[in-house]
């Protein structure tokens, strides 16, 4: 019983040691940017602490029985005395575990629950996760959409809807998982095909900090998972965001109205082309893919490698959108483009997306 207790005094001090030189000496944390990330902050530290803790004391018990009951000399061949079963033991290294699991499980409980505190009034944000790129619909401001990053105000929170597009029960329409993580805001949700309504994954943001961020898919969710982190995540000042606001509703009005007298725009919006495109008529400047603004070129090069069976432009582009290994442009790996439009998209819209490509953005 002494014994034990001298591993768990000099286990303990060795495990503090540990956590005051990882959590002290090394910047493991990013910048804290919300109040979520405030709240979860003291939790992570204590959980380290107890868990350097724990480990101190099995590492020191386990090297104080290594040096113990070591061979001593080639002839030393005895065996330890045989023990069976320690009531008291199994009770104590029971309860502790339980108590500590549920210490945490209740902080935890209530740094969500504060986490959720504002949720009431906030301004929603639908994230729309799809391979690979975020889109995001501004649900309480008309519903525009945006593929070129998210903006919030800061000290307000909003509450951020994960879904994925696409996804349409018994058919082949299949998006996979994504994951919204944005480090500085200590929040990560992930965005499951295939869940709707009231299950859709949930969580909230309170901006703290003025600034841009980053955000990383944290699902490994495809070729393109390594090129899905956008460092477009942008927190204003309130003033800053209902100009930028009024600006949006407007670039979404008048889109919507070019949309109605250019359907192939249409498509190309609703299908996301541009989240990954860069096509000048369209205002897009994705990068995961080629660009889309000289197709005579990339038509004549497919052409000559021998890697196109169409007989011209027109029939290249449509080849390429419901066939997108055919062709892989040059510098591109090939898998990136999701398979799934031949089938997602109307035979109609196929034809209205490929004469406003072919067009160059006329319709
Ligand atoms: Cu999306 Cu990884």
């Amino acid at each position: 019983m002494k014994r034990i207790l001298q591993f768990v005094a000099v286990g303990t001090v060795f495990g503090a040691i540990l956590s005051a030189f990882f959590i002290w000496v090394v910047d493991w944390f990013p910048t804290e940017g919300s109040r979520q990330s405030k709240e979860a902050y003291p939790l992570f530290i204590a959980i380290t602490y107890v868990s350097f803790v724990i480990f101190g004391v099995v590492v020191v018990a386990m090297g104080y029985s290594i040096w113990k009951f070591r061979q001593r000399g080639p002839s030393d061949l005895r065996d330890g005395d045989p023990t069976h079963g320690n009531t008291l033991l199994e009770i104590v290294w029971t309860a502790i575990p339980l108590v500590i699991v549920a210490f945490f499980g209740a902080w935890g409980a209530i740094v969500l629950d504060r986490n959720e505190a504002h949720a009431k009034d906030a301004r929603v944000i639908t994230v729309v996760g799809y391979s690979f790129n975020f889109e995001y619909r501004y649900d309480s401001d008309g519903g525009f959409t945006r593929n070129d990053g998210l903006y919030v105000p800061v000290d307000e929170t909003v509450t951020l809807h994960m879904v994925t597009p696409l996804y349409t029960p018994g058919t082949k329409n299949l998006e996979v998982i994504h994951s919204f993580w944005v480090p500085e805001w200590g929040i990560k949700q992930d965005a499951t095909p295939g869940v709707s309504g009231k299950t859709v994954g949930t969580t909230w943001v309170t901006p703290t900090r003025i600034g841009t961020y980053e955000v990383q898919c944290t699902e490994l969710c495809g070729s393109g998972h390594g090129t899905m982190k956008f460092k477009n995540i942008h927190v204003l000042s309130q003033a800053d965001f209902a100009v930028w606001l009024a600006k949006a509703k407007k670039e979404a009005a008048d889109a919507k109205k070019a949309a109605a007298s250019n359907p192939g725009q249409a498509v190309f919006n609703t299908a996301g082309c541009g989240g990954c495109h860069t096509f000048t008529p369209a205002k897009s400047v994705g990068k995961a893919g080629p660009s889309l603004n000289d197709l005579t070129t990339a038509f004549n090069e497919a052409k000559a490698a021998g890697k196109t069976k169409a007989a011209d432009v027109n029939g290249f582009i449509k080849e390429s959108i419901v066939n997108p290994n055919a062709y892989i442009a040059k510098g591109y790996a090939p898998g990136l483009m999701p398979k799934t439009f031949g089938t997602s998209l109307s035979s109609k819209q196929i034809d209205d997306l490929v004469a406003y490509l072919a067009k160059g953005g006329t319709g």
